[in-house]
Order: structure tokens, then C-alpha cells, then sequence
């Protein structure tokens, strides 16, 4: 027989991401509606080891369904990875008496969640929040659907001054160790190559495909590379571009962190209302330490210690739709 759940704690740890927001509110408001006493934790397990605990109430997430960011903040915390700082935290969750917590981050964040479940009897529940969406077991991650479509609109507005000038662009986008952002926008604004960290990046092969395109006097292309890529990021591949092929006019741009802001998509505040629900029924339902998703259309839920040994891979099928695509 599980314990039953009386305080829940809400924490969103790792990099920010549009509908974190949305998913605070929506586990706030189901614990409350159950009767359950809400607390926030801010900056992630920094304020678990700094006792930065607040109550919530249901006004505390009122008019933040639409903004990106976290009103929680977040980190990285190092001290959460060593036994005296969880310790330490675990000892101020008590003094709240918070007997639970949902986790809104990335894999770290799980990895973390995952020891600290295995040490002290806190139930935890992981909840996917990242624009990278590299993580397993769910086909959705909160904030990538709002990222991906701000990297489509830079993009398309790239291309229109990339056509009006025959030039060829090198756009970074987002993705440390991953190529999710990469490749659906970049299968969504038409790319000619995408390089992600997930593939060996042939540079000789983009030379020559380009020689031939120029050949053929095709001088718009459109390249667009995860800043995690084994080549190295737009610079590098600019630069191998322009030191191969130098009479092409290749320029650079950089998207940067303007992906990891902005006011949520519907659809990620729709999952996100969705999974930080969900994430409170599992505590009251004693399914505990468990990482919730959405798979195939339904709430998903995989044990802490297994979610976070696998990582989602990127399918042949969309790599052959690239190529396919390109030509
Ligand atoms: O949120 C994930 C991510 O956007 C990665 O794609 C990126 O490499 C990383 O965060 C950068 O984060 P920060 O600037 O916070 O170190």
C-alpha cells in the first residue's frame, strides 16, 4: 500500500521552456481541487537545498497560461548531485512536510529525481519539459512545438532575403545534444542539408552536392545545423563552405535563445494543462516514481529508474524524408 500524498511540491529545473507555465498552473490547480496543500520551489532543487519554498494558492497561477519562461525559475543545481545537498534538501522538504513533488525539466533533472527517489521516501513524478524533445517515452515534450515554430518563422523570413540575393544560408538552431529543433524545421522551411548531432556530418559530400547545385546555377540553399552537430555549429560549416567553394556568398545566422522564449503554442499548453494534471493523479493514485508522457495519444507513464536510461532516437524514416525531399 502507497502512502498517501497530503503536500505536493512544484519545481521546474534544466533550461526553461514555453508552457512550463501552463504546467505549474495546471498541477497547482488539480492538487488544489483534490484538497491537497501546493507548494513552489524555486530555481529547481537550488531551492530544495536552499529552503526557497513557497505556498500556493490558486492565485499564485493566475494569467501565466500564456507566458513562456518559468515564474518558478529554474537551474542547474550542482549540489542536488551529491548526497549531502539532497540530504539537505530532503530535510527542508520536511520542515514544509512536502510528501511529494512534480519535476518539469530534462533529462538531468530526471537523473536527479531518480537518485533522490531511490534514497528518501518522496514520491516524485517527472514531467517532460524541454524544446529539445529528447527524451523517451513520449511523443511530446512541453515547449518544443512553440521553439520549433519560432525557428520556422526566422527561417522563412531568412529565406525571403536568402532568395532576393542568390545567397546561401547556414541558420544554427537549438539542440546541445540533440536535432529534434533541427530537423523538423528544417524539413518545414525546405532545407537542402540538416546536420544534427545524431549523424555523422559528411562535409566533403555537402561540397560537392553544392558544386553541382552551382553547376546548375541553384545558389539559394538553405542549410540549417543543431549548434551540438559533430562538424561544429554554422561557423564551422560556413567557413569549410567558403574555404572549398569560395565564389559561394554563404552567410551565417545564429537563432539562439530567442527559441527558448515566447509566449507557449496552444498545443504546448494544451499537453502541458494536460501532463501537470495528470502528474497529480498519479501521486494521489500511488503511482509513484514514475516519468508521465503522451504516447500515441494517451498519458504514458514509465518507472524513474528506466526513463532515464533511455534517450529518443531520431527515426530513419524522417532521414530518408530529408534526402528524398532536398533533391
Ligand atoms: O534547453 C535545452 C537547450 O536549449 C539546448 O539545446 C542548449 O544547448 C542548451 O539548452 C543551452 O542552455 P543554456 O544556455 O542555458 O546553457
Amino acid at each position: 500500500m502507497k502512502k498517501k500524498v497530503h503536500k505536493i511540491g512544484v519545481l521546474t529545473s534544466g533550461g526553461d521552456s514555453p508552457g512550463m507555465n501552463a504546467c505549474i498552473r495546471a498541477a497547482v490547480r488539480t492538487a488544489l481541487y483534490h484538497g491537497l496543500e501546493v507548494f513552489g520551489i524555486m530555481r529547481g532543487y537550488s531551492g530544495m537545498v536552499e529552503n526557497d519554498i513557497f505556498k500556493m494558492e490558486s492565485r499564485s497561477v493566475a494569467n501565466i497560461i500564456q507566458r513562456g519562461g518559468t515564474i518558478l525559475k529554474t537551474s542547474r543545481c550542482k549540489d542536488f548531485f551529491t548526497p549531502e545537498g539532497r540530504k539537505v534538501a530532503y530535510n527542508n522538504l520536511k520542515k514544509h512536510g512536502i510528501d511529494g513533488l512534480v519535476i518539469i525539466g530534462g533529462d538531468g533533472s530526471f537523473r536527479g529525481a531518480q537518485i533522490f527517489s531511490n534514497e528518501f521516501d518522496i514520491p516524485c513524478v517527472g514531467l517532460p519539459g524541454t524544446i529539445d524533445k529528447d527524451i523517451a517515452g513520449t511523443d511530446f515534450t512541453i515547449g518544443f512545438d512553440t521553439a520549433v515554430n519560432t525557428a520556422v518563422e526566422a527561417i522563412d523570413k531568412i529565406r525571403d532575403t536568402m532568395d532576393a540575393h542568390d545567397r546561401l544560408f547556414v541558420i544554427e538552431v537549438m539542440g546541445r545534444d540533440a536535432g529534434y529543433i533541427a530537423l523538423h524545421s528544417g524539413i518545414a522551411t525546405g532545407a537542402e542539408n540538416i546536420l544534427i548531432p545524431e549523424r555523422k556530418t559528411d562535409m566533403n559530400e555537402i561540397i560537392d552536392q553544392l558544386a553541382e547545385k552551382e553547376r546548375r546555377k541553384k545558389l539559394v540553399n538553405l542549410i540549417v545545423v543543431a549548434e551540438g552537430d559533430d562538424f561544429g555549429g554554422a561557423n564551422e560549416v560556413a567557413k569549410a563552405i567558403k574555404e572549398k567553394l569560395p565564389q559561394t556568398e554563404a552567410r551565417v545566422c545564429i537563432l539562439g535563445h530567442i527559441q527558448r522564449g515566447g509566449s507557449p503554442s496552444c498545443f504546448d499548453r494544451l499537453i502541458a494543462s494536460r501532463m501537470g494534471y495528470s502528474a497529480v493523479e498519479c501521486l494521489i493514485e500511488g503511482r509513484h516514481n514514475v516519468f508521465v508522457g503522451i504516447v500515441n495519444n494517451r498519458m504514458s507513464y514509465i518507472p524513474l529508474n528506466e526513463a532515464v536510461k533511455k534517450k529518443q532516437r531520431i527515426s530513419e524514416e524522417w532521414m530518408k524524408i530529408v534526402k528524398i525531399l532536398a533533391s
